[in-house]
């Protein structure tokens, strides 16, 4: 018998990638998203790569009645729970909207997953909960300190977490913490499509690759790094997709809560990026250097051991990869999924 996952905001760029995945994987998927932030036509794409259908709803998870009514319609194994709201900046501007969404949203299904007895979650953290650590890498047990509204957003619901954990053993979670997703599906049917300007340094090289933004703004060059850019753990969509499913099964093996970051243990400078990006696209990608970024830190990537030796889960793809992958899915798309 074939389990069934659902996956909230399975239409969003880390949930289409994990739906395709779940599916190559043996699983069955029903895709709940209210698509703030996403496409319809994203989960076409996912069944086109896939030669799979699966239901989908279009519901805000908040939304417990319409959530039940997905339940009752559907018998699941477990939950990927990706859905979310996840800009840095916007979250400075309103965090009231960042508790609202992230925080209930969780309670809500939480909540229904517990009345229903599933008790089987895997959860889209994000290594922004580390915030400004001492040490590098961040190790599962760093502590955390974010410096953002987003951050702590992210880290109440693991608190949550926890004490659900604590209070009923019978809770199976793995919190997962993202480090920088880029990079899309190799068929270039779906990837990242970010509504209006992106934020984020790989969607933004990708919009200067095609002439809808005119040159990159490297945002501070005199971070005490080699070349004095920023420094992440970009590891590909692909990878980060198939770390979920690792979690997923070994929480059908093992009871309790568990946290993983999922990152390739190494860290790339923008500069960097953009070169690897530039000699992927055979496009020049003009830039001029800005100040720093409020809240940006100078460099951190991933300590990927226990991911590694529990999951048996590697990022296996290179820098070279992600670019080459984000510029076709660009390139196919210049207009993303309209
Ligand atoms: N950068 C630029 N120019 C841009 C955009 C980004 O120079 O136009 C730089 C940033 O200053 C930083 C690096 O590129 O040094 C990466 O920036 P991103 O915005 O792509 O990613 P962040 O590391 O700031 O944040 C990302 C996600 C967060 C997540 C975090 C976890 O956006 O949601 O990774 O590590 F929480």
């Amino acid at each position: 018998m074939k389990q069934t996952i659902l996956v909230t905001g399975g239409a969003g760029y880390i949930g289409s990638h994990t739906c395709v995945e779940l599916l190559a994987s043996g699983y069955d998927i029903v895709v709940v998203d209210n698509f703030s932030n996403s496409k319809p036509a994203v989960l076409d794409r996912v069944g086109q790569i896939s030669g799979q259908e699966f239901p989908w709803y279009e519901i805000d998870v908040r939304d417990r009645a319409a959530l039940a009514r997905v339940f009752g319609k559907h018998r699941f194994s477990g939950v990927l729970h990706c859905a979310g709201v996840k800009s840095i900046a916007e979250a400075q501007r309103d965090p009231l909207k960042y508790y609202q969404h992230n925080l209930e949203a969780s309670l809500t299904l939480l909540e229904e997953m517990a009345e229903r007895g599933l008790k089987r979650l895997v959860f889209s953290s994000s290594a922004t909960v580390y915030g400004e650590c001492t040490q590098i890498p961040y190790r599962e047990e760093s502590p955390l300190k974010p410096n953002t509204v987003y951050g702590r957003s992210k880290m109440v619901v693991e608190d949550v977490l926890h004490d659900l954990a604590s209070a009923d053993e019978s809770w199976r979670i793995a919190i997962l913490r993202y480090f920088n997703p880029v990079g899309a599906h190799p068929s270039g049917l779906i990837g990242e499509d970010p509504n209006g300007t992106p934020n984020n340094l790989m969607p933004y090289i990708c919009q200067v690759a095609v002439g809808k933004q005119a040159e990159l703004a490297i945002f501070g060059h005199d971070y005490p790094t080699p070349d004095g850019t920023g420094v992440r753990d970009y590891l590909h969509v692909a990878d980060l997709a198939e770390g979920h499913v690792r979690a997923l099964d070994y929480l059908g093996r093992e009871t309790g809560l568990v946290t993983f970051n999922l990152g390739t243990g190494r860290g790339y400078s923008v500069l960097e990026v953009v070169r690897a990006f530039e000699h992927a696209s055979g496009r020049a990608i003009p830039f001029r250097y800005a100040p720093r970024r409020s809240g940006d830190l100078a460099s951190y990537y991933a300590d990927t051991s226990r991911a590694a030796n529990t999951l048996d889960w590697r990022a296996k793809r290179s820098l070279g990869e992600m670019c080459a992958d984000a510029w076709r899915w660009q390139s196919k798309n210049p207009g993303g999924y309209a």
